[in-house]
């Protein structure tokens, strides 16, 4: 698979006050906002070589079939879609954020890229073999990553996978400051998670709780499959 080094970054949860927002759609709107305001300095940290592939990707794409068309929910600076390319994948990024698409496009000119909301795909029933979110769903309220869910059971067809990594922990709020403040954050503990999953239509494979892998503090890794 891709080339990787060590590589472990400090990400952000500095400080999580549970602030108040009225709506999903604030939430997703000011990390956007926030993405795009401190975009230097997440791509300071993500858009730069040497890359790391995650762990989690490996087991992913281990399951994949060969040639499978898979999806990167949030990808950001696209790192993870040009290593699930080199390694032989069919695969569309996707983010939220037109800078950091931006940059992607300019590393890997021939990336699929696609600016969308993950709430809101623009792509049928049954379009994808399997589904990458490292560290996306994180930036959506709960309510949101319930009914995201349900969809991108729908997105995927039976048999597909969906890999994704989320913060673990209870408090969900707006990030005050650290790395990137203005964003959104929700935390999960692993059985509420896992709830959510089941009931959207997921057969779990894998939920751990890992620490300090790519990012800093505790998350859990998800590895699912549409059953068939
Ligand atoms: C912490 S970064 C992770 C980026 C990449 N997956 C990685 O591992 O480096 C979160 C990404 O999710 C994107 N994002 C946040 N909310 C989104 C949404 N509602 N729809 C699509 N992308 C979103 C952000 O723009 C950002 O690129």
């Amino acid at each position: 698979m891709a080339d990787c080094a060590e590589s472990i970054v400090a990400s952000t949860l500095a400080s999580i006050e549970g602030q108040a927002i009225s709506s999903p759609r604030d939430a997703v709107a000011q990390t956007a906002q926030a993405y795009h305001d401190h975009r230097e300095r997440f791509l300071q940290v993500w858009g730069k070589s040497p890359y790391r592939c995650p762990p989690l990707l490996g087991d992913f794409l281990r399951f994949a079939r060969r040639k499978a068309y898979l999806l990167d929910l949030g990808c950001g600076a696209g790192q993870d879609a040009r290593a699930i390319r080199r390694a032989g994948f069919r695969v569309v990024g996707l983010d939220l954020n037109r800078s950091l698409l931006d940059y992607a496009r300019r590393r890997s000119p021939r990336l699929t890229l696609v600016q969308a909301d993950v709430r809101n795909l623009p792509y049928v029933t049954g379009a994808f073999d399997g589904l990458w979110a490292a560290a996306s769903l994180i930036h959506l309220p709960k309510i949101a990553v319930h009914a995201s869910f349900r969809r991108l059971a729908k997105l995927t067809k039976p048999g597909g996978l969906f890999a994704a990594t989320l913060i673990h922990g209870r408090h969900s709020g707006m990030v005050q400051n650290g790395w990137i403040p203005g964003r959104f954050i929700s935390r999960w503990h692993k059985q509420e998670l896992a709830r959510a999953l089941r009931r959207a239509g997921w057969q779990i494979i894998e939920l751990k709780i890992v620490s300090n892998q790519e990012r800093k503090g505790r998350w859990l890794n998800l590895l699912a499959r549409r059953p068939i």
